[in-house]
């Protein structure tokens, strides 16, 4: 497993459980010195006892990920790849990496989705990035959006957004949508509307699945920046 997967499931338990909130939960440790002993009682931490319920173990992993980013920043502390590899290996060991997953991920409800992206800003450079599939999913696949938009199998990937709202919007089918709502639901659930003279069923319907909320955000981005002139539906 490559050291970013490594650090991103690391950085997961930090996410999950402060999704879950309990970003306020106190730390056990307040005072941790900047020593090798300091460390190892830090790293004990990250041993949960298999005999206790899994929001618990999960509370636990949160307390001690959340202190190990706290020494790790107070004491100048950058872990090395071997350190990283042991604790991603431990903390996986411990916990439902479906369940996981599924925490971070959109899903397919559109109107929570574009509630929730309301207060965010997508990086159309990572949009682009993943789009092409090379920055891959949260459960480390890649998108393969770019295999198919080529304007044949696909609406092409230029002038996404100018056909959005030139020629999607018009249509009544889509009264009351706006531009993001549309190209959301295109992507979470692409059956709910199948473009004319395309096929339906092909577009997976699993990227609510595989895309967290930043993800979304940065691929919508870089779909509002494909604003050439249209050719072609
Ligand atoms: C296996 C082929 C396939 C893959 C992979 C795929 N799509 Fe699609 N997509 C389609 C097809 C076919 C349509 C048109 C039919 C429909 O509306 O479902 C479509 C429609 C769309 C639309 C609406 C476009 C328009 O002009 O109205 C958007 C937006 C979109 N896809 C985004 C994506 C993104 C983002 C990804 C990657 C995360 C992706 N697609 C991956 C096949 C694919």
């Amino acid at each position: 497993m490559s050291y970013k997967i490594r650090l991103f499931i690391i950085c997961c338990v930090i996410l999950i459980t402060g999704a879950v909130g309990l970003a306020a939960v106190p730390i056990a440790n307040e005072e941790i010195a900047c020593d090798e002993a300091g460390l190892a009682q830090l790293l004990e931490q990250f041993s949960v006892s298999s005999d206790i319920p899994y929001e618990e173990a999960l509370r636990a992993l949160y307390d001690a990920a959340l202190a190990y980013q706290r020494y790790a920043v107070n004491c100048g502390y950058i872990p090395d790849a071997v350190q990283l590899e042991a604790l991603s290996e431990h903390t996986l060991g411990q916990m439902d990496i479906a369940m996981l997953l599924r925490a971070l991920a959109v899903g397919q409800d559109v109107d929570a989705i574009i509630a929730e992206l309301a207060d965010m800003r997508g990086d159309p450079i990572r949009g682009q990035l993943l789009y092409n599939g090379l920055e891959p999913a949260i459960d480390g696949s890649v998108l393969s959006c770019v295999g198919c938009h080529n304007g044949v199998a696909a609406p092409a990937l230029a002038g996404t957004w100018t056909r959005t709202v030139e020629v999607r919007l018009q249509d009544e089918a889509l009264a009351g949508y706006d531009a993001t709502r549309y190209l959301v639901e295109s992507i979470v659930n692409p059956e709910a509307y199948v473009v004319s003279n395309y096929m339906g069923g092909l577009m997976p319907p699993f990227y609510g699945e595989k895309l967290d909320m930043q993800m979304l955000a940065d691929l919508l981005a870089y779909l509002e920046s494909q604003d050439q002139p249209i050719e072609g539906d």
